[in-house]
């Protein structure tokens, strides 16, 4: 694959075009009057699934790289420099083509292996390995449709490879081959692994029949990254659109039984949890994400991780659990009704909930208090009010509360009782947030944060730290793996909490963390109070007794937390 190709694979199309026109959804694809032309009924088209954004009445646009150079007026080199940057991918001046042989690159690589695979598979020599297959329910069009092969062993792999052209470089650094003749997937039943646009960038081999590892996949390269892959998503992403729906599953045989089964609308992970790359992959396409992983221990774990990475990722998770089975493939096999588990799937915090209630009695109140005590972590993070209410309303229906009941545990949200320090304020050369910033870096203080801080993220004041500090709480323990961070910022900020920690034991440093929480609580709580005051103050208050109610509260809150 060309650099340009694989730089617009990894562009959302909708996203860009979103930022010249407003954009609405009729069908599959987004419609709007033109970018190019004034008119007045629409006939510029955004494709997320065929990545495209194309006006008809001007037959200008394209892929993201010409739509730029079209919209903007600019050169292709120009464009290509834009979208590269924000694709993060490295592209020098002058840059270097990726490495070629004759045979073409590490993508054309991966195909010929692929089709090197299928072959096998279906060579007479190999029947038992295809009725492995066909005895486990797949049928000829789905093997064909996945191109599932087999990998016969190094030697034949390895030569056929050579004759395309590979050089044995290549051929060591793609991963398939653990040393030259020896093919890494030798013995196994083979699934390609292809990015958005459906170029093969890895593979999976699954033993046949039992043994250890079960599944091997091939290594981390410079064209695969595991997390941000997605199962047949190259398969499923036209059906995703239409359906508006995407439901996520745990491997291989699990994804290709729902599409066999009519179910064109699921992608598999591997073995982990849902990641941010892959949601907003997915967000492209559907916000409804339906997770469906296996029924143990490890699934449901893997689900409280997603459920994890999809705060504030805009969109609505539902979890589906296959009763009964192990997963859908058992699911399925044992003739169970897949649809009707997506229409009744509960939303993740409805999920939430029930999975607390296993634990506590939540007809009592002390149950519905519990439980909504460990909802409050998840709450405090959500950035926008409005996502915020939606949460609350949502939890009020399932637990039969009030709301009020819910915020003021909100802000009721527990100061540790320890000792009080005031933050002693040695003329530091960093301010209260960046303070923050730095603790939570280097100690990894995110748990005491949430449950120290008596308000939500969206009360932060605005500024350029808080905003570097919002995105870190986002980001929480993996911050070191996100793109939008100022790790450098952050890195230094750590390095002075280290410093002036030199000496201090746990204790003391958790109260400094804990007292900085405090003067932050104590802040925003400040700000309201003026906010109120000012509110009382303004002759032209149009309800003053909401304002006086929302005084005593606010008066109230601040006993709570000890300011009065
Ligand atoms: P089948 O047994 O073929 O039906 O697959 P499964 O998807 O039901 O397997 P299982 O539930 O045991 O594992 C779930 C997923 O975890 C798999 O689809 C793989 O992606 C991953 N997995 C399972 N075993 C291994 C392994 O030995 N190594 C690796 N790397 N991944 C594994
Ligand atoms: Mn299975």
């Amino acid at each position: 694959m060309s650099v340009s190709a694989d730089i617009e694979s990894r562009i959302d199309i909708l996203e860009l075009a979103s930022r010249y026109v407003t954009l609405k959804k009729t069908g599959a694809n987004y419609k709007w009057l033109s970018p190019f032309k004034q008119e007045k009924t629409p006939s510029f088209v955004v494709s997320p699934a065929k990545n495209i954004a194309y006006c008809f009445a001007t037959h200008r646009g394209g892929g993201p790289i010409k739509f730029l150079m079209e919209v903007e007026n600019l050169e292709y080199r120009e464009a290509l420099e834009i979208l590269a940057k924000e694709a993060g991918v490295e592209l020098k001046t002058g840059y270097r083509e990726r490495e070629r042989d004759a045979g073409g690159d590490i993508y054309d690589l991966h195909k010929a292996a692929k089709d090197y695979y299928c072959r096998t598979l279906r060579k007479p020599e190999h029947a038992d390995k295809l009725a492995y297959l066909l005895d486990r329910g797949l049928s000829m069009e789905t093997i064909d449709r996945f191109e599932l092969g087999f990998a016969d062993g190094g030697k034949p792999h390895w030569t056929d490879l050579q004759s395309r052209g590979f050089g044995e470089k290549m051929l060591l650094e793609s991963g398939i081959f653990s040393a030259p003749w020896r093919d890494k997937f030798t013995g196994r039943i083979t699934f390609p692994l292809c990015n958005f646009t459906g170029h093969p960038v890895g593979f999976t081999g699954r033993i046949i029949g039992s043994g250890e590892p079960k599944y091997l996949n091939s290594p981390a390269s410079q064209i695969f990254d595991k997390s941000s892959i997605l199962y047949g998503l190259h398969l499923a992403k036209s059906e995703i659109t239409k359906a508006d729906k995407v439901v996520i599953v745990e491997g291989q045989m699990d994804t290709v039984a729902l599409h066999q089964a009519g179910y064109r609308y699921a992608v598999g992970i591997s073995g982990s949890a849902l990641t941010r790359d892959q949601i907003r992959l997915l967000r492209r396409l559907t916000k409804n994400l339906y997770l469906c992983l296996d029924t143990d221990r490890a699934g449901v774990m893997a689900t409280f991780a997603s459920i994890e990475n999809m705060i504030n990722e805009d969109v609505n998770l539902s979890v589906i659990r296959v009763e009964g089975a192990k997963d859908p493939d058992e699911f399925l096999k044992a003739g169970g009704d897949f649809e009707s588990l997506v229409r009744s799937a509960p939303s993740h915090i409805a999920f939430f909930i029930r999975h607390a209630g296993e634990r506590h009695n939540i007809e009592s109140i002390t149950g519905k208090k519990a439980v909504v005590d460990e909802l409050l972590p998840m709450l405090k993070r959500l950035q926008s009010p409005i996502e915020l209410d939606l949460y609350v309303r949502e939890i009020c229906r399932e637990l039969d509360l009030g709301s009020e009941s819910v915020y003021e545990a909100l802000g009721r949200y527990r100061i540790k009782p320890t000792a009080v320090v005031e933050p002693e304020n040695e003329n530091r050369a960093f301010g209260l947030t960046e303070c923050l910033i730095g603790y939570l870096a280097e100690y990894g203080y995110f748990h005491l944060f949430w449950e120290n801080f008596a308000y939500t993220v969206a009360d932060l004041p605005e500024s350029e730290t808080t905003i570097l500090l919002r995105r870190l709480l986002d980001a929480g323990d993996s911050y070191t793996q996100r793109e939008d961070l100022d790790l450098d910022r952050i890195k230094s900020l750590a390095l002075a909490i280290q410093e002036e920690n030199a000496d201090s034991n746990t204790e003391t440093t958790e109260t400094r963390f804990l007292s900085l929480v405090r003067s932050l609580n104590k802040s925003i709580f400040e700000r309201e109070r003026s906010r109120l005051i000012a509110t009382m103050r303004d002759a032209s208050n149009a309800d003053p007794t909401s304002t006086m109610q929302a005084y005593e509260s606010l008066l109230k809150k601040g006993k709570k937390l000890g300011f009065l």
